[in-house]
């Protein structure tokens, strides 16, 4: 197995004060494989994600149980040198801000060739060529001369690519995607889908996070839905697409464009994702789900297999 995340927990503490984000998440990942990862804002997501790697700022993260097993080596006991070699030549890590990883002060194509440059032994001219490359392959146009401008004479959309550029240019086992193509108009956010499934073809695996289930639904191999901290639903996406069984997954799927209503707005959700540290007692989902019964805010609902599927939910 590529990756094993197995119950993982994450907290935040910000002035004495721990929100649990992430709450005994477990998920695993194989080569070829596309496992997205949804749910609405503040659900866990990039918490869960941002762990394997350890870029989540610690503090005030913290991981307080869990494994994280990437190709069989324990990733969170691993010494932060031997983790920074992994990170970029073989971990490739997209941001939702591509600021995180874009440096202001630099040319982009000193960036990429500095990513190039700190796993390979190659020339400097090679480098550059090989940047250049990865520029016109995630839709950048003119990359030969927009390779010498700072990120800050690039459009948002556009730091964007290059940021995913530098994640996909040494072709990582492992690319973590944390809502890549959100910021992105809709031809080139195909473009760079297509790109990422070249690599797949290439034995890697993918960890898909979005809120959309469009993208999910053209990309995974596999989805895990995640509510408030945990996973409420796990499948395999062609049986998850066919018929989603956790009332949430059911509501993020209404929410979902379809072509009759494109041009519509979206259906919302009605009611919010609960606040770390505020969670309600029994289902977390109670006080939104229109299936709900009496005993749903009592107890709280396990994990449980229902056919191929892993669903928080006993009443369906
Ligand atoms: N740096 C931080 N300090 C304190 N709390 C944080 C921090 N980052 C995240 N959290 C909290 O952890 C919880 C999970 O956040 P996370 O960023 O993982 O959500 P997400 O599912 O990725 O949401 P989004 O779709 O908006 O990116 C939220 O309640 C959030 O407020
Ligand atoms: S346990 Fe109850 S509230 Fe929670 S999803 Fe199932 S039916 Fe809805
Ligand atoms: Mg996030």
């Amino acid at each position: 197995m590529l990756l094993e995340i197995r119950d993982l927990h994450v907290e935040f503490e910000t002035d004495g004060v721990v929100t649990r984000a992430v709450e005994g998440v477990s998920l695993s990942l194989d080569r070829g494989q596309v496992l997205g990862l949804v749910g609405e804002s503040g659900c866990g997501k990039s918490a869960t994600a941002m762990s394997v790697p350890r870029l989540l700022p610690m503090p005030p993260a913290r991981i307080t149980r869990g494994r994280i097993l990437f190709d069989g080596k324990e990733l969170s006991r691993m010494p932060v040198g031997e983790l920074r070699r992994l990170r970029g030549a073989r971990i490739g890590v997209i941001f939702q801000d591509p600021m995180t990883s874009l440096s202001p002060l630099h040319r982009i194509g000193r960036q990429l060739a500095e990513v190039i440059h700190l796993h390979k032994e190659v020339s400097r001219s090679a480098a550059r060529q090989l940047a250049i490359e990865w520029l016109d392959r995630v839709g950048i146009p003119e990359p030969a001369s927009r390779i010498d401008a700072y990120p800050h004479e690039l459009s948002g959309g556009m730091q964007q690519r290059v940021m995913i550029a530098m994640a996909l240019i040494l072709e990582p086992d492992l690319i973590i995607a944390d809502e890549p193509t959100t910021a992105l108009d809709v031809t080139i956010q195909a473009q760079i889908l297509s790109v990422m499934r070249k690599l797949l073809h290439a034995r890697a695996g993918l960890l898909l996070i979005t809120h959309d289930m469009g993208v999910v639904s053209q990309m995974a191999t596999h989805v895990a839905v995640m509510y408030a901290g945990q996973i409420v639903e796990q499948a395999e996406a062609g049986a998850f697409f066919r018929r989603p069984l956790h009332p949430y997954s059911v509501a993020l799927m209404d929410a979902m464009p379809s072509s009759a209503t494109r041009g519509q707005r979206l259906k919302a959700i009605p009611g919010q994702v609960p606040a770390a540290g505020a969670f309600p007692t029994g289902c977390r989902f109670h006080d939104r789900c229109p299936v709900a019964r009496a005993e749903c805010s009592r107890q709280p609902p396990e994990l449980a297999a229902s056919g191929e599927m892993l669903v928080r939910c006993p009443y369906v």
